[in-house]
């Protein structure tokens, strides 16, 4: 099972220094969008972050599922498997520290961009494990769940330009009870995404933007225009859009698309 913590793009929305019209409307209903962030488990016990938001505390104390328990320090939360290295999916790991021991899953790639992270957080535990993703290569995890990366590109975050790498941005085929695929993060639709998608039940799709126009910059990700005929090839698939950008317009407005919900369960 998949609990989607956070369905916004990086900034959340609203964006604490936008006063556009659509983050104005949300602040003033009060609907708000924590960044993008999902908890998945193959038990209902065991549970493994997808990506660390910049959010996560408040994340993981509105999340029953993730309340520590019985011991004093016993927590259901064994590992963060990261798709890709932007600030808005591994901010949260410096909020994680207090964690003694923690099971983090990054492409080789991802885990040198964030050298001084590990440097900075491992003084504070007794050692997290890191452990290598390759795209193909299959993962088996705590409480029966098994997860495979498969390649999204090479959009490496801006921080990055200057370190070496292949896989930046991987989406990840989750398989316990359900089939579910995860990708929050591509600029282009690959055949291993669609080749993860066949036997899927659910997938959460990478929804920034609506058009390539929204901003005058649109990098990065692929829009949403592009993405639904390539969604409609996998019709037995139930899929949500995660990862909004503030310019989106179906935040406000969501135009029969299916946008993730905060806090849904899948
Ligand atoms: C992205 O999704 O393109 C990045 O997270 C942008 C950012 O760093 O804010
Ligand atoms: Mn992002
Ligand atoms: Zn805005």
């Amino acid at each position: 099972m998949m609990r989607l913590l956070g369905t916004a793009a990086g900034g959340g929305a609203p964006q604490w220094n936008c006063a556009c019209v659509q983050c104005g409307l949300m602040r003033e209903s009060g609907r708000e969008r924590l960044q993008e962030c999902a908890a998945v488990s193959g038990d209902g016990r065991s549970w493994y972050l997808l990506n660390a938001s910049p959010d996560i505390r408040t994340q993981l104390l509105r999340t029953p599922e993730l309340t520590p328990g019985p011991g004093p320090r016993e927590t259901p939360l064994k590992g963060v498997i990261l798709t890709d290295a932007e600030l808005d999916h591994t901010l949260g790991l410096f909020s994680l520290r207090e964690a003694k021991t923690l099971d983090v899953y990054a492409t080789a790639a991802v885990a040198q961009a964030l050298a001084p992270v590990r440097r900075m957080i491992d003084p504070y535990g007794d050692g997290w494990r890191w452990h290598e993703l390759h795209p193909g290569e299959s993962v088996k995890l705590d409480g029966g769940l098994t997860i495979t990366p498969f390649s999204m590109g090479e959009k490496r975050p801006r921080y990055a330009s200057d370190v070496d790498g292949d896989d930046w941005v991987v989406g990840l085929h989750l398989v316990a009870q359900k089939s579910i695929v995860y990708a929050p993060c591509f600029e282009t639709w690959g055949e291993a995404l669609d080749e993860a998608l066949r036997d899927a039940d659910f997938a959460v799709i990478d929804g920034t933007f609506r058009t390539s126009q929204e901003m005058p910059q649109v990098r990065g990700h692929l829009a949403m225009t592009e993405s639904v005929p390539r969604l409609a090839r996998h019709p037995r698939t139930a899929f949500r859009y995660t990862h909004l950008n503030n310019t989106n317009p179906v935040l406000t407005d969501p135009r029969d698309l299916p946008l993730a919900g905060e806090m849904e369960l899948l």
